[in-house]
């Protein structure tokens, strides 16, 4: 049995059915020895009552922004940078688009705005509400935000309907927290990453570009992992509609030229991975003005090759110790891979199917192939997030193989 003492969780109470659970995930929080504190929001106080929870916690139970008392004794941005963890139980349809759009207009979300630690989510609502487009939107968000979410589970819902909503249970909650608040392995601590991420976009008049479908999302997904890790980690990123991950030093850029030149500015690095879909070619002269219809036969583009920013990189002299390319192809994979492999002179290239039919290209998931001079290994269809993880996992045993990395 992990335990917890010595760590302190701040949960959060929604307005729902499931909000009775939270007496049992109190009492099992207080049984690993961790420190809680809780806030009811209004709605759930119709559900359970302060009394009981600060009967079972030990603690105070917060229930207003504007308590006087609470406020002396401890503000509630304090309330909220106290905790190791903040866990919201249950997350109710409401509760969650309030932190999805940033409201903060009682305790509950104010805290969850001003909070810098890491926020844990239990949904739990009727399954046609989960299912709604409003919410699947507003959970996608706080995900990309980097929140956690533990459920909901498939079952019978306090309605009378089976379906999924119904809030993890609480022993499910507590393995997440415990997961959550285990010590992490830092094996990048004192490395730099340096990581590319997204499209470039390459000028044809001042109002037109050329670019492509990349979304980013597996490239800032290898920055969340880098700095998880504890690397130093420089994003540096071609127009996406990503958030910046927390604790990365973004260096945004257009044109495959400014990437290069940012990159080469970034040297000399640990690891470098090339994750953006870098335009083969620029329009060789970009016209001064806007290019008009003019009645006659359109306009010929002419094109100039752009510099390949992962083969300048690798033949740098002073080269990251590790430089890994992706390679993004419609057939052949591996075969187009190793190639890459050899034209680019880097250490490892990561190759996906980004045909239509796969999904990957805006997508959350990905199947990959590390393909090394060592051979081919297939990874399972995985989560962007799991395959960033297992990917800077396995650069940093490459880069200290007597270390272990994340545990
Ligand atoms: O040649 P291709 O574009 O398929 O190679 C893909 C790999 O090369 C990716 O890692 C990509 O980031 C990198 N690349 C680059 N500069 C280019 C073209 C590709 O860094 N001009």
């Amino acid at each position: 049995m992990t335990s917890l003492a010595g760590k302190s969780v701040l949960l959060i109470v929604g307005g729902g059915i499931a909000a009775y659970k939270a007496h049992e995930l109190v009492r099992l929080l207080k049984t690993r020895g961790a420190a809680i504190r809780i806030i009811l929001t209004k709605a759930a106080e119709q559900f359970v009552t302060p009394l009981s929870l600060a009967s079972l916690s030990g603690e105070k139970v917060h229930t207003s922004l504007f308590s006087l008392t609470d406020e002396v004794e401890m503000g509630h941005i304090q309330l909220s940078r106290a905790a190791d963890l903040v866990v919201v139980a249950p997350a109710t349809a409401d509760l969650i688009a309030k932190m999805a759009n940033g409201l903060a207009g009682d305790l509950a979300t104010t805290t969850l705005l001003a909070t810098d630690k890491p926020v844990l989510i239990a949904p739990a609502m009727n399954l046609r509400m989960w299912r709604h487009p409003a919410t699947v939107r507003n959970v996608e968000t706080l995900k990309r935000d980097g929140l956690a979410l533990t459920g909901p589970n498939d079952g019978e819902m306090a309605c009378g309907e089976f379906g999924p909503g119904r809030m993890a249970e609480p022993d499910e909650i507590l393995a997440a927290i415990v997961g959550m608040l285990k010590p992490r392995a830092q094996p990048l601590a004192g490395k730099k990453v340096l990581i590319t991420a997204g499209p470039t976009r390459e000028p044809i008049d001042p109002v037109r570009f050329i670019s492509n479908y990349s979304s980013g999302k597996q490239g800032y997904a290898i920055a969340r992992a880098a700095v998880e890790l504890g690397a130093e980690t420089i994003l540096v990123s071609g127009p996406v509609s990503l958030p910046i991950p927390p604790g990365v030093q973004m260096m945004p850029i257009e044109t495959a030229q400014e990437m290069l030149e940012i990159c080469q500015g970034e040297l000399p690095a640990d690891i470098a991975v090339f994750t953006a879909a870098v335009a083969d070619w620029r329009v060789a002269a970009e016209a001064a003005e806007k290019l008009k219809k003019t009645g006659n036969a359109p306009p010929g583009l002419s094109l100039a090759e752009n510099p390949d920013i992962l083969a300048t990189i690798s033949r740098d002299p002073r080269r990251p110790r590790i430089v890994v390319g992706f390679a993004a192809e419609t057939e052949k994979v591996t075969e187009h891979a190793a190639e890459k492999l050899k034209n680019k002179g880097c250490d490892l290239i990561v190759a996906n199917d980004v045909g239509r039919e796969s999904g990957v290209f805006g997508g959350d998931r990905n199947t990959v192939h590390l393909v090394s001079t060592a051979g081919i290994e297939n990874w399972p269809n995985m989560s962007k997030d799991e395959v960033a993880r297992k990917l800077m996992e396995r650069l940093a045993r490459m880069l200290a193989p007597d270390r272990k990395a994340a545990e």
